[in-house]
C-alpha cells in the first residue's frame, strides 16, 4: 500500500466484477480486505492472482462483520456481493431479498457502528425495467421487472434515506452488460451457471457447449436480434476508482450508469466472436423470451463529466478478444 492511501473492504471481491477491481485497487495502491463467502467466488484467482487477504464469510453475518471493522482500519466499503441470476430470483425470490437487501442492510448497520461512512455499491440497469426510451439516463424512471432488479432498487431507496438520517455517502452505479477481461489474461469471467452471451458463445467456440441460442430474430433492430450495451470490466473497475475517490475526496451521493453508450446486436456479438476466434459458431433460433427489450443502451455521460471516467475498450471485438483469451486459458 502507498503511504496515505487507506485499506477498502470489497464484498465480493472474489467474484468477476469485484476481482479486477480489487486488481485495480492494488495498482492505484489501496490496502484491500475481501470479504466473500465463496459461493460464486474463486479463491484460486485471489490467492494466485489477487493476493490481498480474504475474509471467507457472509454479508448477513453481523459479529463477523463487527470484527473485520474493529481488526481493519477501513475507509470505505465496496459492494459487489449480491445474487445475480434474473430467472432464479423469479423462481426464489426470498433467496434474492434475504442475500441482496437483507445482507447489504447488515453490512450497512455494521458500518454505522464502525462509523464508517463511505460506500461504492453494484446496481444494475435492471433497475429501470423496460425502457421507455433510449438511450437511458440516470433519470430514467426505475420500473424493475424482476426481483433481482427490485432488490438492487431497494438497496438504492435505503441508500439514499441512510445519506439524509446518518450522513452515510454512497455512489451507486448501474452497470449495463459487464464483459471482456483483464488483458493480461489473468483474471476474466467465471459464473456458474454461466448465463451471459459473450462467455456462452465462447465456450461454444471452445467445444464446451453444442451451439448458442438466439432468442428472438424478429425484434425491431436492424437484424432482428436484441441490442445491449457491453462494457468492459477494466472500464467498471477504473469506474470503482474514480467513484471511491470522488466519495473519499467528500463528493455528495451520486449515481451513475456505466455504459459504452452505443449497442450491439446477439448477431453482432456472435460475428464479432467468429472473426475473433476464426471459429464458425453453430447458432439455433428460439422463441423471443418474456421481459427481454429489444434494446438496452445507457447514457453514461454523468460519469463521464462528474467523475471523469473515460472507458478505454469501447470496440466489441476488444471486449471479445480479451474475453477469449482468458476462456482459452481457463477451460484447457
Ligand atoms: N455481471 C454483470 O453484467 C452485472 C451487471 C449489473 C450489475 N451487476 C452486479 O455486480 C455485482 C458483481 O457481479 P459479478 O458478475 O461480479 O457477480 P459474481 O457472482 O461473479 O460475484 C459476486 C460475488 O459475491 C459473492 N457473494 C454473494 N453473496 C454473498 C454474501 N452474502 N456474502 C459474501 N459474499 C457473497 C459470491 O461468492 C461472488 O464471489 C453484483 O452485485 C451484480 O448484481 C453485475
Amino acid at each position: 500500500m502507498s503511504p496515505g492511501k487507506p485499506t477498502i473492504l470489497v464484498t465480493g471481491g472474489a467474484g468477476y466484477i469485484g476481482s479486477h477491481t480489487v486488481l485495480a485497487l492494488k495498482k492505484a495502491g489501496y490496502g484491500v480486505v475481501i470479504l466473500d463467502n465463496l459461493v460464486y467466488g474463486h479463491r484460486d484467482l485471489v490467492e494466485k492472482v489477487l493476493q490481498v487477504e480474504l475474509i471467507i464469510g457472509d454479508t448477513s453475518d453481523r459479529a463477523l462483520l463487527d470484527h473485520v471493522f474493529k481488526t481493519h482500519d477501513i475507509a470505505a466499503v465496496m459492494h459487489f456481493s449480491a445474487y445475480a441470476y434474473v430467472g432464479e430470483s423469479v423462481s426464489d425470490p426470498a433467496k434474492y431479498y434475504r442475500n441482496n437487501v437483507l445482507g447489504t442492510l447488515t453490512l450497512l448497520e455494521a458500518m454505522l457502528t464502525a462509523s464508517v461512512k463511505k460506500f461504492v455499491f453494484s446496481s444494475t440497469c435492471a433497475t429501470y425495467g423496460v425502457p421507455e426510451f433510449v438511450p437511458i439516463p440516470e433519470t430514467h424512471p426505475q420500473n424493475p421487472i424482476n426481483p433481482y432488479g427490485a432488490t438492487k432498487l431497494m438497496v438504492e431507496r435505503i441508500l439514499s434515506d441512510f445519506d439524509v438520517a446518518y450522513g452515510l455517502q454512497s455512489v451507486r452505479f448501474r452497470y449495463f452488460n459487464a464483459a471482456g477481461a483483464n488483458p493480461d489474461g489473468l483474471l476474466g469471467e467465471d459464473h456458474n451457471p454461466e448465463t451471459h452471451l459473450i462467455p456462452l458463445v465462447l465456450m461454444t467456440a471452445l467445444g464446451k457447449r453444442e451451439s448458442i441460442s438466439i432468442f428472438g430474430t424478429d425484434y425491431p433492430t436492424p437484424d432482428g436480434t436484441c441490442i445491449r450495451d457491453y462494457i468492459h470490466v477494466n472500464d467498471l473497475a477504473d469506474a470503482h476508482i474514480l467513484g471511491l475517490e470522488y466519495l473519499l475526496k467528500g463528493g455528495d451521493s451520486e449515481v451513475f450508469n456505466l455504459s459504452n453508450g452505443s449497442g450491439f446486436s446477439v448477431r453482432e456479438v456472435i460475428a464479432a466472436v467468429e472473426e475473433v476466434t476464426g471459429i464458425s459458431i453453430p447458432v439455433e433460433e428460439r422463441d423471443r423470451r418474456p421481459g427481454d427489450p429489444p434494446i438496452l443502451i445507457g447514457t453514461s455521460d454523468k460519469a463521464r463529466t462528474i467523475l471523469g471516467w473515460q472507458p478505454q475498450y469501447p470496440s466489441i471485438k476488444d471486449i471479445v478478444a480479451d474475453a477469449w483469451q482468458w476462456h482459452q486459458k481457463r477451460h484447457k
